[in-house]
């Protein structure tokens, strides 16, 4: 086995860092592949909660190389902060490598993302504000810096002058704010980043990875975000700006789709969502305020309260052919303990007629009603818990369940948020 890729299923936060730690001990690399400090991926070892936005989830392990790939945006202060917090808790980060080529996020992408969502007050997206989706614009308009230019600082002061000029023109004309940016000052702060972070990048990642697979070693890639709100195949445009999905591994890491061997998809055991956009399955107060209190439901990155609801599986169907899932890693399944019953939503229902293909126009997905089938819950204690043939009847009929609406086998299940917390099948 050489490439294992981890994705998430739904829209993100379905516990991917805890299954990456857990796979990681066994890899020789663990890259990341996209996105940027939007990510929060927590990482439980004994009494201790990491919270990692950039840094794969692989750092944990000494002898695993961890890359952050070309698929990145790079916050450069939160990835210096990052790199002082594991340093404080005695992991050294040698073992950490940054793609020159990763895309690095400015001021003005931070305050082009608030503007652009003041702006739209009625189909605000509710970003996490970290200025990613700037970020991605500026790298497919090809005005994108990355880390790599921070070496010439002729070549860097050029592109930032551009970019500076452009974006406090539509900052000040259109978004009628009042910034002023200063260049030196900017240049001055960022080469100072690049001066702390450059012992950490790589010219040429691809070819590090490509490396590994040619030897034969294994790699884990390492998602961020989830499948619905992939910029292609998710809820658009109440999606991130990047490819979460399986095939974004590729791009984001560079190497060939067959040398993909494994897909697993991490999936919640019911649903989350923070943000706006369509989301059938949601369950507005009562056993939707009891999934978030039980589930600590509440956003990695900025705090904010997800939103909660029952298992959807036209979505599980869509990931599951849009990454070509091999495997399940089913997570939080110890949430759903005390409930009585549980429900999941087999297929949707629009117009008196059963859609089961989700739909990605989101205004025929607004149209669509989930049509659910209910569960009985099985009322005990999970958390404890090492053996698949320990769990009650009722969790095991579950669980089938998922698997059957999801088209995929389940190969891990995880019921609480320590690293021994799980089992596998
Ligand atoms: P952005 O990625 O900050 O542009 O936000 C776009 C959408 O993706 C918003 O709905 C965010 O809440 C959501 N989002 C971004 N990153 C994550 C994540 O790691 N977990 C869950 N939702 C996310």
């Amino acid at each position: 086995m050489t490439v294992t890729v981890i994705v998430g299923s739904q829209w993100g936060d379905e516990g991917k860092g805890k299954i990456t730690d857990l796979l990681a001990r066994d890899m020789d690399m663990v890259v990341r592949y996209q996105g940027g400090n939007n990510a929060g991926h927590t990482v439980v070892i004994k009494d201790k909660t990491f919270k990692l936005h950039l840094i794969p989830s692989g750092i944990f392990y000494p002898n695993v190389v961890c890359v952050i790939g070309n698929g990145v945006v790079l916050d450069l202060a939160g990835l210096l902060g990052e790199i002082k917090s594991l340093r404080d808790a005695g992991y050294s980060l040698n073992n950490l490598k940054v793609s020159s080529q990763a895309h690095v996020i400015f001021h003005y992408h931070r305050d082009l993302d608030a503007a652009q969502e003041q702006q739209h007050e009625a189909g605000r997206i509710g970003t996490t504000n970290r200025g990613i989706g700037p970020c991605y614009v500026d790298k497919f308009n090809r005005r994108g810096i990355r880390v790599g230019d921070l070496r010439r600082s002729d070549i860097f002061r050029q592109k930032l002058d551009w970019n500076i000029k452009e974006k406090s023109f539509l900052l000040n004309n259109f978004y009628k704010l009042n910034v002023n940016y200063d260049i030196d000052e900017i240049e001055k702060e960022y080469l100072g980043y690049f001066d702390l972070l450059k012992g950490f990048v790589v010219e040429e990642s691809s070819a590090l990875v490509n490396e590994v697979i040619s030897k034969n070693q294994r790699i884990l890639m390492e998602g961020a975000q989830g499948t619905m709100l992939d910029v292609d195949h998710g809820t658009y445009p109440y999606v991130t700006s990047s490819n979460p999905i399986a095939g974004g591994a590729c791009i984001g890491a560079g190497f060939g789709p067959q040398e993909i061997d494994e897909v697993i998809g991490v999936v919640k055991a019911y649903v989350t969502r923070v943000g706006g956009g369509p989301f059938p399955t949601e369950i507005i107060g009562g056993q939707g305020d009891d999934l978030r209190e039980r589930g600590g439901e509440y956003g990695t990155t900025t705090g904010r309260p997800r939103r909660c609801g029952w298992f959807d599986g036209v979505v599980m169907r869509h990931a599951s052919r849009i990454n070509g899932l091999t495997q399940l890693a089913i997570t939080k399944l110890d949430v759903l303990d005390s409930f009585e019953t549980i429900k999941v939503c087999a297929a949707y229902e629009r117009n008196g007629s059963t859609v089961k293909d989700f739909p990605t126009d989101i205004s025929r997905l607004e149209e669509c009603k989930p049509v659910y089938e209910e569960l009985p819950g099985w009322r005990q204690d999970i958390t404890k818990l090492t053996d698949y043939k320990q769990l009650p009847t009722n969790a095991k009929k579950y669980l089938d369940k998922l698997a059957e609406l999801s088209e995929a086998k389940v190969s891990l299940i995880s019921v609480g948020a320590e690293r021994g917390q799980i089992i596998k099948l």
